[in-house]
């Protein structure tokens, strides 16, 4: 074997300790598959639990990661810092001096993965990010190179396992009441409390140091820009990634979708279209008999529908110490594997050549055309239903399903809830609008989009 490979380690968190201890436990297996022993000889860290990490103390641990990036002994550096700052200025640091990096930071790739990979091919060296998006599952390889003979047609991800977890717990409390028809306790996720839900979240080491990344679909955003980027060509444009969380989601809600066989997953969705790119992230009704609608937890799951190979299904833990750190030494190994081919015959950054890059546009939201669920208030009078149904008609929107349900005791108002086809978003949005204005509806009309993921 050649001699070993010397590999700084910035951050000794979760996902820094799990990478520390999965190359130190299977040294050998993975040599074996590198050509060459991989061997962690510095690490940075601020803080830090010597007891999570043994063999820590051989090896040196410095406060400062802008030093072990200066280091001229390391040829690979691995950024698991996380967050934008310093990671953007590390990492463009390690490439200047030569270095090749290995990173798990999916908010820095989505904003700066452009001048980073610029800057990485500048100076002959890869910029490896596996563990960016769906942490375990080997997304990035399967669409990279798995599917490099396809035509990407779209791809759709459960991308965030903390508000998957979330939305599973507020089904698994639905299906345990007598009545799915009551409104959600404010600050609840199903029968539990949302902060005790979360707290799990982040003992299981899934949850993003700022929950509002999870909760409101930042995370999920940056990493389907991801996505996006290979499965199309395009540049990373996070700023034109449409973004919706989950938490104006009620338990009525997740509870109708179910008695109508649906299930509301918060999705990440790509799509190539005539007209441009679709790039958005929002909670969806997805049929329930689909694979995908059936993961549950802090599972995540990744459809990618190829033209050659029709759709394939990837399935796995999105997070945590081990999981990612499965990901973040495979590309290492593929990083060792590669040092000594020339940079133009590496696998592109984007999986395509960076000359090859396409300029099609993002869709706005507006234009994206998708099926809704809609749900009001309506009075329950003669005439209601008409005045609605001539405001979806005159937009052009077309209502395939509808239900009504008994009002409580003594409310004037029921619950209307109506599954419409294909509309495009401003036509729905303009619709609402006017359903909203109406004296015989109360309050705002909860709208959640639909796909079918059957093609
Ligand atoms: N906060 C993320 C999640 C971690 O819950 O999926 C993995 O990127």
């Amino acid at each position: 074997m050649l001699n070993p490979v010397k590999v700084g380690l910035m951050g000794l968190g979760t996902v820094g300790g799990g990478t520390f201890r999965v190359l130190n436990k299977n040294a050998r297996e993975i040599a074996r598959r590198a050509g060459r022993e991989i061997q962690i000889t510095q690490a940075a860290a601020r803080d830090y639990d010597p007891e999570q990490l043994p063999g820590i103390d051989r090896i040196e641990v410095l406060d400062d990661a802008f030093a072990l990036v200066e280091n001229p002994e390391l040829d690979i550096v691995i950024e698991l810092i996380g967050g934008y700052s310093p990671a953007r200025e590390l990492v463009l640091r390690a490439i200047e001096n030569g270095k090749h990096v290995v990173t798990a930071n999916k908010a820095l790739i989505a904003l700066h993965g452009n001048e980073i990979f610029a800057a990485a091919q500048d100076k002959g060296v890869t910029v490896a990010f596996e563990a960016g998006v769906a942490g375990g599952i080997p997304i990035i390889k399967a669409v990279r190179e798995g599917l490099a003979a396809n035509q990407i047609e779209w791809a759709a991800g459960i991308i965030n396992g903390t508000g998957n977890f979330i939305l599973t717990e507020m089904r698994d409390a639905v299906q345990g009441c007598a009545s799915a028809a009551g409104g959600r306790t404010p600050g609840a996720a199903g029968g539990r409390d949302f902060e005790d839900v979360l707290a799990e979240a982040q003992a299981l080491g899934y949850a993003e140091a700022d929950p509002t990344f999870d909760v409101e679909g930042i995370d999920a955003a940056h990493k389907l820009t991801i996505l996006g980027a290979i499965a199309f060509g395009i540049p990373l444009q996070f700023d034109k990634t449409y973004t919706e969380g989950i938490s104006r989601i009620e338990q009525q809600d997740v509870a109708l979708a179910g008695k109508l066989g649906y299930r509301i997953k918060h999705l990440g969705i790509t799509r190539k279209t005539d007209r441009g790119i679709e790039m958005r992230v929002h909670p969806t009704l997805i049929p329930e008999r689909r694979l995908i609608a059936n993961v549950d937890g802090v599972m995540n799951a990744v459809l990618v529908k190829g033209d050659a190979v029709g759709p394939t299904l990837y399935y796995g833990a999105g997070a945590g110490a081990e999981p990612t750190a499965s990901a973040v030494i495979a590309d290492v190994v593929d990083v060792v594997r590669a040092l000594t081919t020339d940079p133009e015959n590496r696998v592109p950054h984007l999986a395509f050549q960076p000359d090859e890059l396409s300029d099609l546009p993002i869709l706005p939201m507006d234009e994206v055309v998708t099926a809704y669920y809609l749900r009001m208030q309506a009075e329950d009078k003669p005439g209601v239903l008409a005045r609605i149904s001539t405001i979806l008609g005159d937009a052009g929107i077309s209502i395939e399903a509808m239900e009504q349900h008994e009002p409580a005791e003594g409310a004037t108002h029921v619950p209307l809830i109506m599954l419409t086809h294909s509309v495009r978003e401003k036509h729905m949005n303009a619709a609402i609008e006017k359903i909203q204005a109406l004296d015989c509806i109360n309050g705002r009309v909860t709208r959640i989009r639909m796909e079918q993921l059957d093609g």
